[in-house]
C-alpha cells in the first residue's frame, strides 16, 4: 500500500505498539467488525476470537447494553472535570466493583489502563507508609518475568527482558525481583495449580534478608502471570507470599489486570485462590474492552491512613479521564452483564471443557507444556534454534489464515476466550489451532 500519508488507507503513520511494524505493514492482518465470539476482517472472513480482543472483551463482543449506556452518557454529560468535583456515576461504580470485591478491598481509585493502575498502586504503597510515618519504605519488589505494564514503574518491577533492555539508566532505584515460579521439568502439563514450587515464596526471605524489610514498601505480583505465556501459582504460592508480607510489613499487592472479572472462575484471582492482597490493580475486563478504563482497589486500611492525615488533598496523584463519564457508563453496564448472566463464575462450568481440549493437543508437533486456569490456558512450543518466537508465530498467522484469533508471547501461545464461550467454539478453536501446530511441524 502507498506510503503517502495524505493517502487515508496508508499504513505508513501509524506507529503500531507491541508489533513487528515492518512485518505486518508487508502483510497486514485487519479486523473490521466484531460480534459475539468472533471477528470478522475487511474482506468478510469470520474470526473465532480466541483471546477475548487483548483479555479484556470477558463479555462477547459488540454488546448493545455497553453501547446504549456509553451513547446515553455522552448525550446526558460528555465529560466532568476529575477533580475536587464529581459526578454520579463514579461513585455509582466504585459502590459496584467493591460490591464484587475481596471483602475488606473497599476502595477504588480510577486509571485509563492496566499500566496507569499499577503506578497508581505503587504510588500509594510508596506513599502511604510515609503517611504513617514510615517514610524510609521506599523499595518496590517485582518477580521476574512479570509484566505490569509500559509505565516506567510498570517496568521497573516487571521482570521481562525485552520490555526493559532499552532502559536500563530510567528504571525507578531501589528495586528488586523475586524469582520466577515456571518450572517445565516439575510442572509441565499440569492442570489447574502445579503442585511445585510453593519454596519459591520464600526467595521474598532471601530480599528482606539483603535489604531488610523496614527499606521494603511492597511487592507485586500477577496472581498468574499472563504476558509472559501463562505461568500459573504453585499451589500454597500466593498464600506465602501474604505471610511473609504480614510477618515484615510488606504491602502485597495483585496486578489482576488480565485475572480480574471472572478469567478464573471468581470475580478476581484473590478471591479464588483465597489470599486477600492489600491492592488489586485491574482494567480490560472492567469494561469490556469498550472503553479505557482500569481501578486500583485498595484496602480501608490503606484508604483510612491518608484520610486520617493531614487536611486537604490526601494524594497529589490523578488523571484527567480518572471516572471518564463515558467509561463510567460502560463499565457499569458491564459489571451488569456480568451480573445478569453470572459470568463471572462462568469459567467454572466451561473451563472442564476447556480444560480437556487443551490438553488434548498434547503430543503435537514441538508442544513441551500445556497450562490451564479457569479459562486461559498457555501452550508452549520448543523454540527453533536460534530464532525464538518464530516457531509460535508461524503458528498464528496458520491460525489467523484459517479463521482463528490466538496471542503468541515467545513461543507460547495464550489462549483467554470470552466468558460466553460456549462448547461448539471450544471445538472450532482447538480443531483450527490442531491443525495449525500439525502443519508447523
Ligand atoms: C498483568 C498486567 N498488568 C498491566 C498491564 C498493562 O495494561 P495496559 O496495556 O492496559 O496498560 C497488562 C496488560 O496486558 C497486564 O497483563
Amino acid at each position: 500500500m502507498a506510503a503517502d500519508p495524505h493517502t487515508a488507507t496508508s499504513l505508513d503513520a501509524y506507529w503500531m505498539p507491541f508489533t513487528a511494524n515492518r512485518q505486518f505493514k508487508a502483510k497486514p492482518r485487519m479486523l473490521a467488525r466484531a460480534s459475539g465470539m468472533y471477528y470478522e476482517t475487511p474482506e468478510g472472513r469470520r474470526i473465532l476470537d480466541g483471546t477475548a480482543g487483548l483479555w479484556c472483551v470477558n463479555a462477547g463482543h459488540g454488546r448493545k447494553e455497553i453501547t446504549r449506556a456509553v451513547a446515553e452518557q455522552l448525550e446526558v454529560m460528555d465529560y466532568a472535570p476529575a477533580f475536587q468535583i464529581g459526578h454520579p456515576a463514579a461513585f455509582e461504580l466504585a459502590n459496584a466493583v467493591v460490591r464484587i470485591a475481596p471483602k475488606g478491598l473497599d476502595h477504588v481509585f480510577f486509571t485509563n489502563s492496566g499500566s496507569e493502575s499499577v503506578d497508581t498502586a505503587l504510588k500509594i504503597a510508596l506513599a502511604w507508609h510515609r503517611v504513617k510515618g514510615d517514610a524510609a519504605r521506599v523499595r518496590l519488589l517485582g518477580r521476574e518475568r512479570g509484566y505490569h505494564g509500559v509505565g516506567f514503574g510498570g517496568i521497573s518491577v516487571g521482570g521481562m527482558v525485552a520490555n526493559r533492555k532499552a532502559w536500563p539508566t530510567a528504571m525507578i532505584p531501589g528495586v528488586d525481583h523475586i524469582s520466577h515460579t515456571h518450572d517445565l521439568k516439575r510442572n509441565a502439563f499440569t492442570r489447574g495449580l502445579p503442585s511445585h514450587g510453593v519454596e519459591l515464596a520464600e526467595d521474598l526471605e532471601r530480599l528482606v534478608a539483603l535489604h531488610d524489610a523496614s527499606t521494603i514498601a511492597a511487592v507485586i505480583v500477577e496472581p498468574i502471570a499472563g504476558s509472559t505465556g501463562v505461568v500459573m501459582p504453585p499451589q500454597g504460592y500466593l498464600k506465602r507470599l501474604r505471610e511473609i508480607c504480614d510477618k515484615h510489613g510488606i504491602l502485597l499487592i495483585f496486578d489482576e489486570v488480565i485475572t480480574g472479572f471472572g478469567r478464573t472462575g471468581s470475580a478476581f484471582a484473590a478471591q479464588e485462590f483465597g489470599v486477600t492482597p492489600d491492592m488489586i490493580t485491574c482494567a480490560k475486563g472492567l469494561t469490556n474492552g469498550a472503553i479505557p478504563m482500569g481501578a486500583v482497589l485498595v484496602s480501608k486500611n490503606i484508604y483510612d491512613a491518608f484520610m486520617n492525615g493531614p487536611a486537604g488533598i490526601e494524594l497529589f496523584h490523578g488523571y484527567t479521564y480518572s471516572a471518564h463519564p463515558a467509561a463510567c457508563a460502560a463499565a457499569l453496564a458491564t459489571l451488569g452483564i456480568y451480573e445478569g448472566e453470572k459470568l463471572l463464575t462462568r469459567a467454572k462450568q466451561t473451563g472442564p471443557t476447556f480444560e480437556k481440549a487443551v490438553h488434548e493437543l498434547r503430543g503435537l508437533p514441538h508442544v513441551i507444556d500445556i497450562r490451564n486456569y479457569g479459562l486461559v490456558a498457555g501452550i508452549e512450543l520448543a523454540s527453533i534454534a536460534g530464532s525464538p518466537g518464530a516457531r509460535a508465530f508461524g503458528v498464528y498467522q496458520k491460525c489467523f489464515d484459517r479463521g482463528l484469533l490466538i496471542r503468541t508471547t515467545g513461543d507460547i501461545i495464550a489462549l483467554s476466550p470470552a466468558l460466553i464461550i460456549e462448547p461448539k467454539h471450544i471445538e472450532e478453536l482447538f480443531g483450527v489451532l490442531a491443525q495449525a501446530l500439525r502443519e508447523s511441524a
